[in-house]
């Protein structure tokens, strides 16, 4: 491949010690239009602008499934979500609104998302694995106005529950429309190309991700649109993305990954950026690489590691030499993985660390910096980080403690939504924003990640709430009681197991075992279902009545249960 120029950005983070030193978020700011009229909308920063310069007819989206292959330039992109913000806004949506998506990865969720931003709109995305009650919970919390979805998940959405959902528009080639639910596709191919953006604050709300924590219903992590500062920076420093670069993020916009860096981060940048439809499939992702040329590949130790189980000779039938850059997030990247990575790829697998709640990357391996495997890396130039103890004091290198950063970064949640009290719960004193997780720094300023402080799961990637799933068995009419916790797996991180005891009547069968799993797949979501059950005469318990997850780990792991002086008897 020919050498490409490098940025500005790119060329000052060879030496991380001096831009730590020199760096100012204003460096970035200048970019945006804000800086010059105080007003901004992250759909025009990542799409529109570049139709005003040399990239209007470079490719933005590369989109295939196994039925169909498209591509977009960025003054398609741009047509085709006025075009989309011109629907949404006949149907009534204006600045503030939360439109929410609930759709399989296809252009017209790309298109959708960036039309409703385009009316100042906020976005809630769904992963399409959602069952209804999932679907309702955050309709319901959020006050979504209108949802766009497709015919196959309508029936997961419990519209007469929802007084605040007015309008579903349902994406599909042929719909009539029925009382609210209206036809996306016709609407959208007779609406008007041209748009009257809506200007809107950098701290106006941008989008909505609802996540886990270990206690209570998800919760919704409201970003604002000045996130896009720490979107570019990170696509410059830490994606590294340059021009001629062909990218690709592999997360659903269901989650914050597929958001942040599957449409924010890149297009800021002007990247052209693949999305593959559809399902993991290792040969299908081989085939990606290939096919497009992708440069710069970010995505998960899951995804790694069952790329890792299917073998080598999978490999050898594909030409993977274009990639340059390959990163990952969402949990621990084992060294043998980055192992793995250099024999087949000849690149080492740049791990990042970040969260819902912080919106973009935070601590990191730069391209430029030497990986210590394992290790997360180090804190990106404007973010501060630390390991402080429970009341806020700095630990020295190597202790192990809380894993925090001080408040005030440009993509730092502004809210959780409806919910003052827990959004104030994350912060401790000396402005520390604490993130859940333990880690320690050692004596160059590695971080190294070491476990959650909760009991949140993290499985595939994906962040699980014990509680959420522990409610929904108890739901069902045989389980008098449950305590759910995360299991260690090779491939997965983590699996949901699930402790249960069941009501009277009842005895475990592998039929029931099997209904009981179905029933969480059926009624919260397929990756939120236990992979084991294990059915105990009564479970362990605080007296006032709190099932104790920390005893069912110990049970499970051989560990010693510790304290139980609080465990009723
Ligand atoms: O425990 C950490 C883990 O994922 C959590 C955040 O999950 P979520 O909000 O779903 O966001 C995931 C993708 C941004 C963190 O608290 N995690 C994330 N990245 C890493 C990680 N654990 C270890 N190493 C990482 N690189």
């Amino acid at each position: 491949m020919k050498a490409l120029p490098k940025s500005v950005l790119n060329h000052n983070m060879v030496d991380y010690d001096h831009f730590v030193k020199t760096f100012d978020w204003k460096q970035v700011e200048k970019q945006f239009s804000w800086y010059k009229t105080g007003k901004v909308n992250m759909a025009y920063e990542a799409v529109d602008r570049h139709v005003a310069g040399p990239k209007a007819d470079q490719v933005a989206l590369h989109y295939s499934d196994e039925t169909r292959k498209v591509f977009y330039t960025f003054r398609d992109l741009r047509c085709e979500s006025n075009r989309a913000a011109n629907v949404l806004k006949e149907v009534g949506v204006t600045k503030g609104d939360r439109v929410f998506v609930f759709m399989p990865r296809t252009p017209e969720l790309y298109t959708g998302i960036l039309g409703a931003l385009k009316l100042g709109a906020i976005v809630g995305p769904l992963f399409e694995a959602f069952m209804e009650s999932a679907v309702y919970d955050r309709l319901q919390d959020s006050g979504a106005k209108v949802l766009l979805t497709t015919p196959d998940l309508l029936e997961r959405v419990p519209f007469d529950d929802l007084p605040a959902l007015e309008t579903v528009l349902v994406v599909a080639d042929s719909y009539e429309d029925n009382g609210s639910f209206l036809d996306y596709k016709t609407r959208l191919s007779a609406a008007s190309n041209e748009l009257e953006i809506t200007w809107v604050d950098k701290e106006d709300g941008l989008i909505l991700h609802y996540t886990s924590g270990s206690t209570g219903k998800p919760k919704g992590v409201l970003h604002a649109h000045g996130a896009m500062v720490q979107h570019l920076h990170t696509a410059e420093t830490v994606l590294d993305l340059q021009e001629g670069d062909v990218y690709w993020c592999t997360a659903d916009p269901g989650w914050v990954t597929g958001t942040s860096y599957g449409i924010f981060a890149p297009w800021l940048a002007g990247a052209t950026t693949v999305v593959r439809g559809g399902r993991f499939s290792p040969r299908d992702w081989y085939e990606v690489v290939e096919r497009y040329g992708v440069t710069v590949w970010y995505s998960a130790p899951t995804a790694f590691r069952m790329l890792m189980g299917s073998g080598d000779a999978l490999v050898a039938q594909h030409n993977l030499s274009s990639l340059r850059h390959v990163l990952s997030v969402g949990e621990p990247l084992n060294p043998e993985v980055i192992r793995w990575g250099m024999d087949v790829f000849g690149k080492r697998i740049h791990d990042t660390w970040w969260m819902t709640e912080t919106g973009a990357q935070m601590i990191c391996n730069y391209p430029t910096m030497d990986i210590r495997l394992g290790s997360m890396g180090k804190p990106i130039p404007g973010v501060e980080a630390a390991i402080v103890d429970d009341a806020g004091k700095k630990l020295p290198p190597n202790r192990m403690g809380n894993l925090a950063l001080k408040a005030g970064w440009p993509s730092m949640m502004r809210a959780i939504w409806n919910n003052k009290e827990k959004y104030e719960s994350y912060f401790i004193p000396g402005d520390w924003y604490v993130s859940g997780d333990s880690a320690y720094m050692d004596e160059d300023g590695y971080f190294w990640f070491q476990g959650r402080v909760d009991d949140v799961i993290m499985t595939a990637g994906e962040r699980v709430g014990p509680f959420e799933v522990e409610s929904k068995l108890i739901e069902h009419p045989a389980v008098a009681e449950a305590g759910v916790i995360g299991k260690p797996d090779p491939v997965r991180g983590e699996i949901i197991k699930a402790f249960i005891a069941l009501r009277a009547g009842y005895t475990m069968t592998d039929e029931l075992d099997e209904e009981i799993r179905v029933f969480v797949r059926n009624n919260l979501a397929a990756h939120a279902a236990p992979r084991e059950i294990e059915c105990r005469a009564s479970l362990p318990k605080t007296r006032s009545g709190k099932i104790m997850r920390r005893v069912l780990k110990a049970w499970e792991l051989n560990l010693p249960t510790g304290d139980l002086s609080t465990m009723d008897d």
